[in-house]
């Protein structure tokens, strides 16, 4: 069904413990973004209303005051909610992140610009340059008014995967989700409206006066009469997923803030009690933000149970391969702490062969083919060389990591199956003189110019070089199928054309350098 989204990482927490975390977190977080953005409002509307080309610095800059603080505990504790949502619920928010990234990655630079032009107005600009200050103060509250619109709408992204194929293929706008994103705008706005407000009412009472925590309470009953319009139409935009707890949380939250309304409009000209206006807000919030909390998991689980069947379905697939590359992975544990043959076994096998032949099932992807090992015969200097260094311009690695005792060990394996240090067998076949002599013409003419007249490589440069016949041969039956068939992949050729007992005599000169 979601075909734009996977993941096999096991989640850190449980999902219960992930949601009841994720709950604090976003509550704490939200708290002080409702109080930075009401703040900043009510400042900015305050500011603009009373701001004169060479008046005072108006109310609004003073109200700022605690903006640094609200906007630096939003952001501390923003950063819970953020790991923990892509710790345990990472599919939908990876997702709704992807979907609209350039708009996810645009918050940071809002921020910032949003929070320095805040610090700057009232204090810097206003007294000298009013005009600067009138327009650093506009795009202060702009670009702070942007976030939370990005914010709702990844949510609403991240919540709504019957949406993801559209916009990965259409954009935004094609999800038909306009209305509940921008209502979900306004009830934020509506609650921070709420919140700031009651913040100054209660604590800001030597800036504000008798008439500005009038106002105060003005704005906290315009913010709440707006959430009662906003409310119910954004409940409309999600009432398919309207279960009974979401529906339980919101006559609460509804009953909680028709209690507020009233207490305000009671008071008769009396201050709000705090403990009663406080614990009532707390209620609000906190039964707003279970209803937000249910919605998300009804949008997220199908997801997350999808996300979960893959994981273990993916599992499965790979577990064969894990379990192959766990028995390799010990196979060379154990050539490290073993003997020459398995050392043999699990380094040289594979190339050359279980019975060194020379094939084995890595041969016949090789240019050049891998040595019949049981055909050569050397001493020990010089398979400590080739061992070490490898055979340069051919498959053949080198074995510098192995320590000397098993090097040692595997030359005794060699050499004990395959006798490559021992020496070279008689020839079988007779050579007549005449032969032989054809033989030794045909050697200065033709094989000196690679092999050179002592058998230890001639001027010409090949890649890979000929052997030094004089420290590494090969049994007769063996140099003489080399001589007939040649090496393929280097630069040794094939004198099969030659007759027999010559091919013969070539292969005695060979055997006699050693
Ligand atoms: C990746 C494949 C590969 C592996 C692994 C490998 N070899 Fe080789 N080996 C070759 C090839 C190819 C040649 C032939 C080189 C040539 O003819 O120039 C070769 C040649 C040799 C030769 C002959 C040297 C010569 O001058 O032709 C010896 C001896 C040898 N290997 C021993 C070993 C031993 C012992 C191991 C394990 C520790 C080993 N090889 C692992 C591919 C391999
Ligand atoms: C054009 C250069 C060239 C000529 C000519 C040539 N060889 Fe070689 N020969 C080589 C090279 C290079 C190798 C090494 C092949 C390898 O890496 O295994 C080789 C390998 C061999 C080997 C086997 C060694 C091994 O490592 O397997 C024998 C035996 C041999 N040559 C004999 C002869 C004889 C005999 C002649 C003349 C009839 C001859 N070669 C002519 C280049 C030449």
């Amino acid at each position: 069904m979601y075909k734009l989204h996977d993941f096999l990482i096991q989640p850190p927490l449980s999902e219960g413990w992930t949601k009841s975390l994720l709950f604090v977190f976003f509550f704490v977080h939200i708290l002080f973004v409702l109080l930075m953005l009401g703040t900043a409002i009510m400042a900015s509307f305050y500011y603009f209303r009373s701001w004169r080309p060479h008046g005072r610095v108006g109310t609004g800059t003073e109200m700022l005051a605690p903006f640094t603080a609200h906007k630096s505990l939003a952001v501390v504790f923003g950063v819970g909610p953020l790991l923990l949502i892509q710790a345990g619920l990472s599919a939908p928010f990876f997702m709704a992140t992807s979907l609209l990234a350039p708009w996810w990655m645009l918050i940071i630079a809002l921020l910032v610009i949003s929070f320095v032009f805040f610090d700057a107005p009232g204090k810097r600009f206003h007294a000298d340059h009013p005009f600067i200050g009138l327009a650093v103060m506009a795009v202060a509250i702009v670009t702070l008014l942007v976030v939370p619109a990005i914010f709702t709408l990844t949510l609403s992204v991240a919540e709504n995967p019957s949406w993801w194929e559209g916009m990965a293929q259409k954009g935004f706008l094609s999800s038909g989700s306009e209305w509940h994103w921008l209502l979900r705008y306004l009830h934020v706005l509506g609650a921070a409206i709420v919140f700031a407000a009651a913040f100054h009412y209660f604590l800001g009472v030597k800036y504000l006066g008798r008439k500005g925590a009038d106002a105060m309470v003005g704005w906290m009953a315009g913010g709440t009469l707006l959430q009662f319009i906003s409310g119910p139409l954004l409940a409309l935009t999600v009432s398919g997923k309207l279960g009974f707890h979401p529906v339980l949380f919101m006559v609460i939250g509804i009953s909680a803030a028709a209690i507020l309304l009233w207490t305000i409009f009671k008071r008769s000209g009396k201050s709000l009690c705090p403990m009663a206006t406080i614990p009532l807000m707390i209620v609000l919030l906190v039964s707003m933000l279970s209803v937000r909390q249910f919605l998300q998991d009804s949008g997220f689980s199908p997801v997350l149970r999808e996300a979960k069947k893959n994981r273990a379905l993916y599992a499965a697939a790979i577990e064969p391969f894990r379990k192959e590359a766990l028995d390799q992975y010990k196979a060379r544990l154990a050539t490290v702490y073993d003997n020459g043959g398995t050392i043999f076994k699990n380094s040289c096998a594979f190339c050359h062969g279980g019975n060194a032949s020379g094939n084995g099932p890595e041969a016949s992807n090789l240019s050049i083919r891998p040595e019949d090992i049981s055909s050569i015969r050397t001493n020990r200097a010089y398979l400590y060389k080739i061992l070490a260094d490898g055979i340069p311009d051919t498959s053949m690695p080198y074995f510098s990591f192995f320590d000397k005792d098993k090097v040692d060990d595997l030359i005794i394996y060699l050499d004990r199956n395959y006798r490559v240090l021992g020496p070279i067998e008689p020839l079988k076949a007779a050579v007549s003189q005449d032969a032989m002599k054809k033989a030794e013409e045909f050697y200065k003419e033709t094989c000196s110019n690679c092999h050179g007249m002592d058998g230890r490589g001639g001027k010409i440069p090949l890649k890979p070089g000929p052997p030094d016949f004089t420290q590494y041969n090969l049994v007769p039956t063996k140099v003489f199928e080399v001589v007939s068939k040649g090496y393929p992949g280097t630069a040794m050729p094939s004198f099969g054309g030659l007759p027999e007992d010559i091919r013969w005599g070539l292969v005695k000169l060979v055997n006699d350098f050693y």
